[in-house]
């Protein structure tokens, strides 16, 4: 029986700065200092000003993190750090951090890649509860989230093949940039999911993209354009009701999930899958949980989602999960060679994950 590794893992691929203790795959912290208001008046996230926050937030993050557990480095097996993909500068902090503490602490230090944590965030488990045991593979694993729209075929833990992936706008980014052309400020898809409800999602039909692609990839530009296209129109004709604002999200919303299911519904017909996992900033969405839902029902299959949504959207816990089986896997790097690594702002999830590093 291996024992379960104590790991502090860092996150600083993006907009927020986040460190969190794990010990195997259950959670003792999880802190996120969010930089959405400071992005806010960009619309997006801004990488230059993104690093210096980052800088400013990350030793209290880390310290908040291991009080929090009641742990010192002491307890520690090893650091985790999100490797890539990302933001360059934003990446580089977490990075630089990391090699630091590790050498100054003595520990091994874990490179991780930030979609392999988005997608193993379901196996997070709050403290008190038992680990489970008995995955049966594969298992399909759909990210979405405001960088990234990916199937991932998961043969073994660490053994991934992104079968499908966006070829333009992550979904979440989308959904942003629709939120932008009808002033709901940023991010805009939690404003999206609640005006949704109040919507009918029938008013107005976007196109469903990619359908004759003969690949599982998809686009969400084409959608973009057109809800551009109509709210141009729409504005040209009359001052928007609230109720034309909620019938725009949901049919919006509902675009931008039907074309996720129409692919997921591809996969499922071509191959055998014994379980789906949900993960990403937009798998927090109960409308897209129920779409995929629906859409797996025939097929027998149950979907799993992370326990809680600060674990969906950026957090450095499930990049302490991903760390865990990697630390089984004795895929650690130690002593001199921590010096060496370097970001990856472009790294793919199937791309061999030591192909990286020299040992
Ligand atoms: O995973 P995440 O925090 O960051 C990235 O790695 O991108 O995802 C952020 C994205 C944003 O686009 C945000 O609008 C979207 O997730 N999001 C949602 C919801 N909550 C966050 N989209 C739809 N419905 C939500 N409830
Ligand atoms: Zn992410």
């Amino acid at each position: 029986m291996i024992m379960s590794p104590l790991i502090l893992a860092i996150d600083t691929s993006c907009d927020d700065t986040s460190a969190a203790v794990t010990h195997g795959t259950t959670i003792l912290s999880n802190v996120v200092a969010s930089q959405t208001q400071l992005h806010k008046q960009y619309g997006g996230v801004f990488p230059t000003v993104a690093k210096q926050a980052h800088k400013e937030n990350i030793g209290p993050v880390i310290a908040l993190a291991l009080k929090r557990a009641k742990k010192t480095f002491a307890d520690v097996s090893a650091i985790a750090v999100t490797q890539g993909p990302g933001l360059a500068p934003a990446l580089e902090v977490g990075i630089e951090k990391a090699k630091a503490l590790a050498l100054e602490h003595d520990l091994p230090l874990i490179p991780v890649n930030h979609i392999e944590g988005h997608a193993l965030s379901v196996l997070a488990q709050p403290k008190n509860r038992a680990e489970k045991n008995g995955l049966r593979f594969p298992i399909l694993s759909i990210v979405v989230s405001g960088g990234h729209t990916e199937f991932i075929l998961i043969r073994a833990l660490g053994e991934y093949q992104r079968l499908g992936f966006t070829v333009d706008d992550a979904a979440g980014e989308a959904l942003d940039k629709f939120g932008r052309m009808i002033d709901l400020g940023y991010p805009a898809g939690p404003i999206i999911e609640e005006f949704a409800k109040k919507g009918d999602h029938k008013k107005y039909t976007f196109p469903l993209p990619m359908t004759t692609s003969g690949d599982f990839n998809l686009s969400f530009s084409g959608m973009k354009t057109a809800a551009r296209k109509l709210t141009e129109e729409l504005a040209t004709k009359k001052v928007l009701s609230q109720q034309d604002t909620y019938d725009l999200c949901a049919s919006f919303q509902y675009a931008v999930f039907r074309s996720i299911t129409y692919k997921l519904n591809k996969i499922l017909q071509s191959q055998q899958i014994f379980g789906i996992w949900l993960g990403g900033g937009v798998a927090s969405n109960m409308n897209l949980r129920a779409a995929i839902r629906q859409t797996i029902r025939p097929y027998h299959l149950s979907l799993k989602v992370p326990y809680a949504k600060k674990l969906c959207s950026d957090n450095a816990a499930m990049i302490g999960v991903a760390a865990k089986f990697q630390f089984q896997r004795e895929n650690k790097v130690i002593g001199d060679e921590i010096k060496n690594i370097q970001r990856l702002p472009r790294w793919e999830i199937d791309r061999s994950l030591f192909s990286f590093h020299k040992f």
